[in-house]
């Protein structure tokens, strides 16, 4: 049948069958109401990504201008050594550079850049007293050792 034809006995159809036309104005409400919502759905969700895309990060990466504060951090450091005289796991970097550090062994050593080295290159070297031996070792790039020494010297009480 063509299309012209299918449209005239349609039309037929349907002016001797008003229930049959009911029946698909309905249907038509229906269809129509199902995009409207599929519409609004899409709309309400674009809107929730937008919403959300303008968020922070709820972690927002370590930024700071200190480049030895950012070795710091970023080596999760200050997970086990705060550096405002706390105590966590590990003795806070607070005053630490220069000062006279009690050993586990009974024996004392000044807090010195190669004490410093050591401790972070080889921590089970030397056991601060009153801690465990439960740092792990990392390895740090010269320019790493360098802006954490430089950060460290920083951090005196006043
Ligand atoms: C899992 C916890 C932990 C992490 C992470 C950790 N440390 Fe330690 N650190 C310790 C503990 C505990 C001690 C004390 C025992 C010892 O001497 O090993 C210590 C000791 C030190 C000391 C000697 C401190 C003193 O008072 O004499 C330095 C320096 C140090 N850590 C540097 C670092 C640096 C730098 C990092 C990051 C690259 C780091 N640590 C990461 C636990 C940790």
């Amino acid at each position: 049948m063509s299309f012209g034809g299918f449209c005239k006995s349609f039309i037929r159809c349907q002016s001797v069958n008003p229930s049959l036309v009911a029946r698909q104005i309905v249907f038509l409400q229906d269809t129509t109401h199902m995009q409207y919502q599929k519409f609004f759905l899409l709309i309400t969700l674009s809107a929730l990504l937008m919403a959300c895309a303008d968020q922070p990060l709820r972690d927002p990466v370590v930024v700071s201008s200190d480049p030895g504060k950012t070795v710091y951090e970023t080596k999760a450091c200050n997970a086990c050594h705060s550096s405002d005289g706390t105590t966590l796991s590990g003795p806070s970097f607070l005053n630490l550079f220069g000062s006279q550090v009690a050993l586990a062994d009974g024996t004392t050593v000044t807090a010195d850049e190669a004490y410093l080295k050591e401790s972070i290159t080889n921590p089970s070297a030397k056991i601060v007293k009153g801690f465990p031996n439960v740092m792990p070792s990392y390895v740090f790039s010269d320019a790493d050792f360098a802006a954490f020494i430089a950060y460290i010297k920083t951090l005196k009480a006043p």
